[in-house]
């Protein structure tokens, strides 16, 4: 039996933006009725409005235009605004991606309204309970009715959890299909003059547990600076509006070899990734990507919840300690870069379409 009502996208940041274009393509390939709401949780030009332009995805039917502010904030002002969409809306399912709090708040408000939700990326587990990812990641596949798990990893957590398997759809991950509707076109963007480069070390930096201690940070962009040193080619790093926030609040300066430059577009950001030595991250996104692309990644967190590109030898844990991410990039370097992607085949979004057309 199709699904006959309507579909909701629900999305705010600029991982969900790049994550839910392949479904979006996907759902106005196939006439299906929807609409995508914006919660504002990203909101500068370059974390949002310029995804749409590169992706070529039109303007969200809504935007709440929440902004930032702490955790209960943010997710309270969204809950509230989703509830009064979907109260007018009434659509019969809601799609949302990843672990940000708009998921959380997504997730919380249609399945109090009796709305079905389909989680996209569901069972991702780090593990740890002090990222606010997590705790979003868990309530919202808990209240989900449809979990796109991307791998077997993400199933097996979900099974653990005693989630119902028949709710459960091993898709791929939406990425993949990303990666590839993207990297031909991104392979010609123009890069900004500053990043220009030949042999280079691309970085990005912004998670809450990283960026928000200044010892930390300190350390971190410590060892940025002692990569340049230690392997002689500059480390690029396109800073998120919150690490720029923190590190002039922290006074920290980045070091000798350490390129800041602003967020650029997500062609661009291929691009960059594509013909980078070495990707240097505690993004989740991108150690997928660099993962996907064949270009070596060291994290600098303790923990994955993306464990597959460490099992395939396309990523190493480095920490946070300058000298251990220093050792990790040099065996990075050292390793050969033939490895299977985990992530699927590039289907993820045909096949989350398929399941929502079935249910
Ligand atoms: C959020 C997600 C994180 C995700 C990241 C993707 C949560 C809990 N966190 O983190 O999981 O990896 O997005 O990038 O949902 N800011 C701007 N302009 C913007 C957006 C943010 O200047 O368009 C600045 C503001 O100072 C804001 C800070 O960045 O206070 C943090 O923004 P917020 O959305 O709360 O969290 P992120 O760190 O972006
Ligand atoms: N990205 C981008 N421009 C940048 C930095 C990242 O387009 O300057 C893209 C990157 O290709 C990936 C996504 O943003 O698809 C990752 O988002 P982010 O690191 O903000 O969030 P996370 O994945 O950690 O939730």
């Amino acid at each position: 039996m199709a699904m006959r009502g309507k579909i909701a996208v629900v999305l705010g940041t600029r991982p969900e933006i790049i994550k839910m274009s392949p479904v979006i393509r996907a759902l106005e390939a196939r006439h299906l009725d929807h609409f995508v709401l914006h919660t504002g949780q990203h909101y500068s030009y370059n974390m949002d409005r310029v995804f749409f332009e590169s992706l070529r995805l039109r303007s969200p039917e809504h935007n709440l235009g929440v902004g930032s502010g702490s955790h209960a904030e943010e997710t309270a002002k969204m809950l509230v605004g989703i509830e009064k969409i979907l109260m007018q809306e009434k659509p019969e399912a809601i799609l949302v991606e990843g672990d940000t709090n708009t998921v959380l708040a997504g997730a919380l408000a249609a399945s109090k309204l009796h709305i079905k939700v389909g989680h996209v990326e569901a069972g991702l587990r780090s593990f740890d309970m002090e990222m606010p990812e997590e705790v979003n990641r868990i309530v919202a596949d808990h209240v989900s009715d449809l979990l796109f798990a991307p791998t077997k990893v993400s199933e097996k957590n979900l099974l653990s959890e005693g989630i119902d398997p028949q709710k459960i759809h091993v898709t791929g991950n939406t990425i993949v299909d990303a990666v590839r509707q993207n990297l031909d076109l991104a392979m010609k963007a123009e890069l900004p003059p500053g990043l220009a480069t030949e042999r280079y070390v691309l970085a990005t930096l912004h998670r809450q547990e990283n960026v928000d201690d200044p010892a930390r940070l300190r350390g971190l962009m410590e060892a940025l600076a002692r990569v340049h040193e230690a392997f002689g080619m500059p480390v690029l790093y396109p800073i998120h509006p919150r690490a720029r926030k923190r590190l002039s609040e922290f006074g920290v300066r980045a070091g000798k070899g350490v390129v800041l430059a602003e967020p650029v577009d997500y062609l661009t950001f291929l691009r960059l990734q594509k013909e980078a030595t070495l990707v240097l991250t505690d993004s989740g996104g991108v150690q997928e990507e660099a993962c996907i692309l064949g270009v070596p990644c060291v994290t600098l967190r303790e923990n994955t919840e993306r464990p597959e590109t460490v099992e395939v030898g396309a990523n190493l844990l480095a920490g946070t300690d300058p000298a251990s991410i220093l050792s990790a990039v040099k065996e990075m370097l050292n390793r050969g870069k033939k490895w299977e992607n985990p992530f699927g085949d590039g289907m993820a979004a045909e096949r989350i379409v398929d399941i929502l057309e079935r249910v």
